[in-house]
């Protein structure tokens, strides 16, 4: 079902401070910008990214995962409430950099946008940025229901599991592209971003340093599972940024999917356990994120607007 993770859509509160931050900080570039939305890349593809002008409903609007192509859609309406989840309105297009798509909520209260026929735009100019959005980690009350929805609804696979608090699944090459972690209610812990190596992970502490003045929360070091290199810091709006180089590829690599003892090692290599901060950050889900079909600002001017459904 689904054949890669595609993007976040953010809320915020100042959404040229925020793309500021995504330029200045990650390398991210503006493909597009209306009614209150600004569409950024790393590659060619029109978006890796979404924010949303929306200061009195903070938190994300949704997470993005690329299906290939509207015949899986019309799959999606029949398997998404088989495996727990809900519909939100029903197949739309009109947005912008995509063909059409199709919102849910999963049991655990996160919602997705499925879409197909992301356009490509001309690649950016060189420069020190991610190669893609990577993955999401998502907090949840009851891991086995999102289990359940990520491999019967989705068609997500398991990759690794730390005990009950912890679980990593994929839908491509990448070792994860949604990490399941057990919390007292559902938030996004982090989004993160692919980049080339354990250098690029210092440059960007060093923008972090000199743009902003500001700290990383935890990193850099290597996590167990995935056997990635890490660094984690807050974007403008307070959402954690993963930034996360050497990622397993699942194939290529030969990985055997395991279970991980629950101690700090498994989820730090090199150090300790993780700071406060980083196990109590949380980007709630946007009030607005539960709003049927295409939302308000998602509306591309250049295209026909008929929701199918
Ligand atoms: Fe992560």
């Amino acid at each position: 079902m689904v054949t890669r993770i595609g993007h976040i859509a953010l809320n915020v509160a100042d959404l040229d401070a925020a793309v500021a931050f995504q330029q200045e900080v990650i390398g991210m570039v503006e493909t597009h910008r209306a009614a209150g939305a600004s569409y950024l890349t790393c590659n060619e593809r029109h978006h890796e990214l979404i924010l949303v002008h929306a200061p009195a409903a903070r938190g994300y609007d949704h997470i993005g995962l690329e299906v290939d192509g509207p015949q899986a859609l019309e799959r999606a309406l029949r398997a998404l409430p088989a495996s727990g989840g809900s519909l939100l309105g029903g197949i739309y297009d009109g947005e912008p950099g995509i063909d059409r798509a199709l919102k849910v909520q999963s049991p655990g209260g996160h919602v997705y946008k499925l879409f197909c026929g992301m356009q490509s735009v001309s690649a950016p100019e060189a420069g020190d940025r991610p190669t893609h959005f990577e993955h999401v980690s998502c907090k949840v009350r009851n891991i086995p229901a999102e289990e359940r929805f990520l491999r019967d609804g989705l068609g997500f696979r398991f990759s690794d599991r730390m005990g009950f608090l912890a679980a990593w699944w994929h839908c491509d090459e990448d070792h994860h592209g949604i990490a399941l972690t057990l919390a007292p209610r559902a938030e996004l812990s982090h989004y993160a971003y692919a980049w080339a190596d354990l250098n690029a992970l210092g440059r960007v502490a060093d923008r972090l340093k000199a743009t902003r003045d500001r700290k990383c929360i935890w990193g850099p070091s290597r996590h167990g599972p995935g056997n990635n290199h890490f660094l984690y810091f807050h974007d403008e709006d307070g959402a954690m940024i993963e930034c996360c180089a050497e990622l397993v590829q699942m194939r290529a690599d030969g990985y055997q999917p395991r279970t991980w003892p629950m101690w700090p090692r498994t989820i730090n290599q090199w150090g300790g356990p993780p700071p406060p901060r980083f196990l109590l950050t949380g980007y709630p889900i946007a009030s607005s994120a539960t709003r049927p079909g295409r939302p308000g600002w998602a509306m591309d001017p250049g295209r026909s607007a008929q929701a199918s459904a």
